[in-house]
C-alpha cells in the first residue's frame, strides 16, 4: 500500500513531537535536581528565597547533624582501653584516707574544671581520697567545699598525661602503693563519665553567683523563650602564634549554619551570647533574637551559659563546660582544633567531645 504525502508528513511530525517531549522531560528533571540540591546544600542559608520557602514548608533542617560517635568508643591508640561508662558505686580499691590523690591546678576556669572533674573521676574509680588546694579559683566559684582541704602527702608519685585532650589509658594502671599527683590537663569526658551526676552537682555555683546570673538573664526578658547559650571565643586564640599552633576561631559560616539550625529546631529561641570579643559579635551576629551578656566575669558568664537550655560552642574549654553544665543539645565547631596542626595532635575529638554533641 502506498503512503500518501500527507501521511508521511504526519509521521515525521509525530516523531519530532516525541523527541521534543522527551527533551523537555529530561530538561525538567535536570533543572529540578539542580534547584533541590541548591536548596539543601549546606550553604543554602545564603539563598534567601529558598530559605523562606523551606521555612514555610516546615521541613526539618537537612544540615548534617550527627552526634560524633557511639558511647563506648574505644580509643584508636590503645584498642584494649575502655573507659568507665557505668556509674556504679563500686570502686576497684578502698584506699580512703590512706591513699590521697590531687591534681596540679593552674590555668583558667575551664581548664581547672577539667582537672577537678577528672581528679574526682579517677579517684572515685580507685578509692583514693581526692583533694584540691583552697587557693584554686574553683574554691570561690562553687558551693561544695567537700574536696577543698590540704594534705601534705608523703610517698607520692606524679602521673603525667601524654596529651591534653586524649584519654590516657595508663590511668587504668595506677600504682596502688603511693599517693598520686595528676599532672596535665585531662580534657576528656571519659575520665569522669561514670560520676557525671556528681560532677554536675559539685559544679553548682554559689548562691550569690546564681542570683547574679539570674538577674543578668532577666534583663533580657526571656519570659517563656528557650534560651540558647552561645560562647564565642576569639580574642586570645586569634593571634598569629596561636593560629599557627592550631587554635582556631569559628567563622561566620559556622554561626549562620548553627543559628539557622536552632531557629528551625526550637520555636521562640533566644540566643544569649557570651564572648571575649563583644565588638565582633555586635558587628557580625546581630539579630532580633540575639542578645549579648557583658558581665566580664568568667564564673558569672559560665553560670549564665549553664542556665541556658541548649548550647553553641566554638573553641576552648570554657564553652565546653558551659555546655556540659547546661546539659541540653550542644553543637560545636568541627574545625577546632585545626586539623593536621600541632594542637590537633594533642586532641582526639572522640575523647574531648561527648558523643551526643553535634559537630558542625
Ligand atoms: C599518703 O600520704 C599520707 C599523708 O602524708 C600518708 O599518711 C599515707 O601513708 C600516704 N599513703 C601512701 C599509700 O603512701
Ligand atoms: C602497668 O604498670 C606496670 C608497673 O608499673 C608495668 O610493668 C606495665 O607495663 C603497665 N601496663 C600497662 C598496660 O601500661
Ligand atoms: C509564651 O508566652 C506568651 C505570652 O507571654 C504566650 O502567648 C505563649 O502562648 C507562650 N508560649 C508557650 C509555649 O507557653
Amino acid at each position: 500500500m502506498k503512503v500518501t504525502h500527507v501521511q508521511q508528513w504526519c509521521l515525521r511530525l509525530r516523531n519530532r513531537a516525541k523527541l521534543f517531549l522527551i527533551t523537555c522531560i529530561m530538561l525538567a528533571v535536570v533543572v529540578n535536581f539542580i534547584l533541590v540540591s541548591a536548596m539543601y546544600s549546606e550553604d543554602w542559608g545564603h539563598i534567601s528565597f529558598f530559605k523562606d520557602a523551606k521555612r514555610q514548608g516546615n521541613k526539618p533542617s537537612r544540615l548534617q547533624l550527627k552526634p560524633n560517635s557511639q558511647e563506648n568508643q574505644i580509643h584508636a591508640e590503645s584498642p584494649k582501653c575502655m573507659f568507665y561508662a557505668s556509674s556504679s558505686k563500686k570502686t576497684l580499691f578502698e584506699f580512703h584516707k590512706s591513699h590521697y590523690m590531687t591534681v596540679s591546678v593552674n590555668g583558667r576556669l575551664g581548664n581547672q574544671m577539667f582537672k577537678y572533674a577528672s581528679l574526682l573521676g579517677v579517684a572515685a574509680q580507685y578509692g583514693f581520697s581526692p583533694f584540691l588546694r583552697q587557693k584554686s579559683l574553683l574554691f570561690s566559684a562553687f558551693q561544695s567545699q567537700k574536696y577543698f582541704y590540704h594534705v601534705s602527702m608523703k610517698n607520692d608519685v606524679s602521673f603525667e598525661e601524654h596529651h591534653a585532650g586524649i584519654y590516657d589509658c595508663r590511668i587504668h594502671n595506677l600504682t596502688q602503693s603511693k599517693n598520686i599527683t595528676l599532672n596535665g590537663y585531662f580534657q576528656s569526658w571519659k575520665y569522669f563519665h561514670h560520676i557525671r551526676q556528681e560532677v554536675r552537682k559539685l559544679f553548682q555555683f554559689t548562691d550569690d553567683i546564681i542570683r547574679r546570673a539570674t538577674k543578668a538573664l532577666n534583663k533580657f526578658h526571656p519570659g517563656n523563650r528557650t534560651l540558647i547559650g552561645v560562647h564565642v571565643r576569639r580574642g586570645d586564640m586569634n593571634t598569629p602564634r596561636e593560629l599557627q599552633r592550631g587554635y582556631k576561631v569559628a567563622d561566620l559560616k559556622y554561626f549562620r549554619k548553627v543559628f539557622e539550625y536552632f531557629r528551625y529546631e526550637i520555636e521562640n529561641a533566644l540566643f544569649i551570647v557570651v564572648s571575649d570579643s563583644v565588638s565582633w559579635v555586635k558587628a557580625n551576629l546581630a539579630a532580633d533574637d540575639v542578645v549579648i551578656s557583658e558581665t566580664g566575669i568568667a564564673y558569672l558568664d559560665m553560670a549564665i551559659l549553664a542556665q541556658c537550655k541548649h548550647s553553641i560552642i566554638t573553641s576552648g574549654t570554657f564553652g565546653w563546660w558551659g555546655a556540659y553544665l547546661a546539659g541540653g543539645k550542644t553543637v560545636y565547631y568541627k574545625d577546632y582544633p585545626k586539623p593536621k596542626s600541632w594542637l590537633s595532635e594533642q586532641y582526639n575529638k572522640m575523647d574531648y567531645y561527648p558523643p551526643n554533641w553535634i559537630p558542625m
